[in-house]
């Protein structure tokens, strides 16, 4: 087995401006055949309570989710970084209970590092972390945790007082030790000016080209979650519909008296 991309090397990827590829996964096949494509980064997102689970948001996912999917995905993986989101009402607890909860994550489910959505108000959080050496991939903007305080999934900084408050949240993360930030839903050229302030990678959803690296939802980029399609992402396959269709001809043809055939047998 080799080794998994490393954080050194994810750095050096900003450094040879080599963009940085992440998606989701959230089981053992999904990550095998993401794993095999080349992906760098991995994410277990706590986006799994949407398109696995069902719910209207991300707020019901629990840790023992999130260790659970995450155990599936290092399993499926070999060469791509891990990354595991922490669930909602993680972070907001003391620190010490955030590093406990971290090391019960990589502990138990292998993961590589984990995800924390917030930003100045996670910064000491972010620190004490990576003090403890547990690797932490910050989060700001349209952190999906916060869709009740900002009423829906909208984009965030487009005012020059929000604009200015994204900045200071991933200058603060990055001063506070995490290894890379995600940046989402928030306006391009904004991405653009916090992409060339930092040193740490920016990866980027819904946030335009010129982040470091770009991640989406696994669902979403295979068009296999239907209930929305926000305007950023890309449906690199029409999934749903070829499933659809496949399980149509299974269904004919166990009517049809035709499945199995001798060679099924
Ligand atoms: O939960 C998730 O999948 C995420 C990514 C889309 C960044 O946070």
């Amino acid at each position: 087995m080799g080794q998994r991309v490393t954080l050194p090397q994810i750095a050096q990827m900003k450094e040879a401006s080599q963009r940085i590829v992440s998606v989701t996964a959230y089981d053992y096949t999904f990550a095998k055949l993401v794993d095999s494509a080349g992906v760098d980064i991995i994410l277990v997102g706590d986006s799994l309570g949407m398109v696995v689970q069902g719910h209207d948001t991300t707020l019901p996912v629990t840790m023992d989710d999130m260790i659970y999917h995450t155990s599936a995905v290092v399993r499926g993986s070999q060469r791509a970084m891990v990354i595991c989101d922490f669930p909602f009402g993680i972070c907001q607890s003391p620190k010490e209970k955030v590093l406990a909860a971290a090391i019960r994550i990589m502990k138990e489910s292998g993961c590589d590092g984990v995800k924390i959505e917030g930003g100045e108000v996670v910064a000491d959080t972010i620190r004490y972390l990576t003090k403890q050496r547990i690797p932490v991939v910050a989060h700001v903007g349209l952190t999906p945790q916060s869709v009740k305080f900002f009423g829906g999934f909208k984009v965030q900084g487009r005012q020059e007082s929000e604009a200015e408050k994204i900045l200071a949240d991933a200058l603060a993360v990055e001063a506070a030790g995490a290894f890379a930030v995600v940046l989402e839903g928030i306006p391009p050229k904004l991405a653009s000016q916090i992409t060339a302030k930092l040193t740490i990678p920016t990866i980027g959803i819904g946030a335009g080209v010129e982040c470091d690296g770009q991640v989406l939802v696994i669902y979403d980029l295979l068009g296999l979650y239907g209930d929305f399609k926000p305007k950023f992402v890309k449906h690199y396959l029409q999934g749903g519909d070829l499933i659809q269709n496949a399980l149509k001809e299974f269904a004919k043809e166990v009517r049809a008296g035709e499945f199995p055939g001798a060679e099924h047998q």
